[in-house]
């Protein structure tokens, strides 16, 4: 296993941002054409195409699923040309398929990369997630508190009323309860259909996005991918997996899970630090989307490190 100081996080986070604008532009032609799977083949192609030009000796650990359900882009997939740093990577080629789809807001190509056995091999299982922004003492919420109790306990952090919180959500019926109950508080609502990983990073830029917190169920896997945001972003985020039935809690253990409650907290998730790019393919109020001109295609890309907390927003035009 290569050293930890040999992770160059300063000079491979351009080629991860290539990584997500390459996924992205081939994503392009399938947005808003009513079919998911071929916008989420197409991102995952080139996805897999650049990172296997990357100087790396990468293992996805979060991916498109387990290696027999998924032919690319699968969890224990050796990808980048095999030289240099060994490397963890969690990726999402397309997040938000439907979004893309159907043509709505904040579908993202999403990748995140660290050090060798820095990320939480999360299974392909439910999370309970809490995320907010930076600048507030850990434990300010949690997920042991109801709801109604994390909107009050945010609101008076913030020095404001709960009436003054804006709650993201995944529109979901498993969602109802908790629903009603953040209705009783007063606080907004901004529901989502899908896309959860982009709902998180909203917290971290409350004033550009207009929301403070997110909570409800999502993808495990986005959940790591979020936590690897946050660790650049700033903020906290809280998981804990959600089984429903004995098979997931197998895939769980062979993840090499032994702790089925166990509470995660953003840096139990991404243990060192870490690089995150995420393009945006729909446009929404983090990243606007791939935009088309005759001949060209531009993309907007957030690049990250964690190390030093640097974001840059890079801007790419590229002949269609
Ligand atoms: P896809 O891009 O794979 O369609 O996932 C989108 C997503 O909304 C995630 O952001 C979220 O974590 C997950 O699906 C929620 O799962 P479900 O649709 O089963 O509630």
């Amino acid at each position: 296993m290569a050293a930890k100081s040999d992770f160059n996080d300063r000079m491979l986070s351009l080629g991860l941002a290539r990584v997500a604008e390459q996924a992205a532009i081939a994503s392009a032609d399938w947005i808003g054409r009513g079919d998911e799977k071929a916008a989420d083949q197409a991102a995952v192609n080139a996805m897999r195409d650049q990172l296997n030009r990357l100087e790396i000796k990468g293992v996805v650990v979060i991916g498109e699923g387990e290696r027999d359900e998924a032919p690319m882009l699968y969890i224990g997939e050796e990808v980048g040309t095999g030289d240099g740093p060994g490397v963890d990577i969690a990726l999402d080629p397309l997040e938000g398929t439907t979004l893309t789809a159907k043509d709505m807001p904040n579908a993202l190509t999403v990748i995140a990369m660290g050090p060798r056995g820095s990320m939480l091999h999360a299974p392909d299982v439910y999370m309970d997630k809490l995320a907010i922004g930076p600048g507030f003492r850990p434990g300010v919420v949690t997920l042991d508190m109801s709801p109604a109790e994390r909107v009050s306990n945010l609101a008076a952090a913030k020095g404001c009323s709960t009436n003054d919180i804006t709650v993201c959500v995944l529109e979901r019926p498993r969602h109802e309860e908790m629903l009603s109950e953040l209705r009783g508080t007063g606080c907004a609502i901004r529901m989502i259909t899908d896309g959860d990983v982009a709902g998180v990073m909203h917290c971290a830029e409350p004033e550009q996005t207009g929301i403070d917190m997110y909570m409800g169920s999502g993808g495990a896997p986005e959940g790591v991918l979020a936590a690897a945001a946050l660790k650049c972003m700033g903020g906290q985020i809280f998981g804990r997996l959600l089984f429903r039935n004995d098979d997931e809690k197998g895939r769980a253990k062979a993840a090499g899970i032994t702790n089925f409650d166990r509470v995660y907290t953003r840096d139990d998730m991404v243990t060192e630090d870490v690089i995150f790019a995420a393009t945006g393919v729909t446009g929404g109020s983090l990243l606007p989307g791939i935009k088309r001109e005759v001949g060209w295609l531009t993309t907007e890309t957030i690049l990250m490190r964690s190390k030093t907390g640097s974001v840059r927003r890079v801007i790419y035009r590229n002949p269609a």
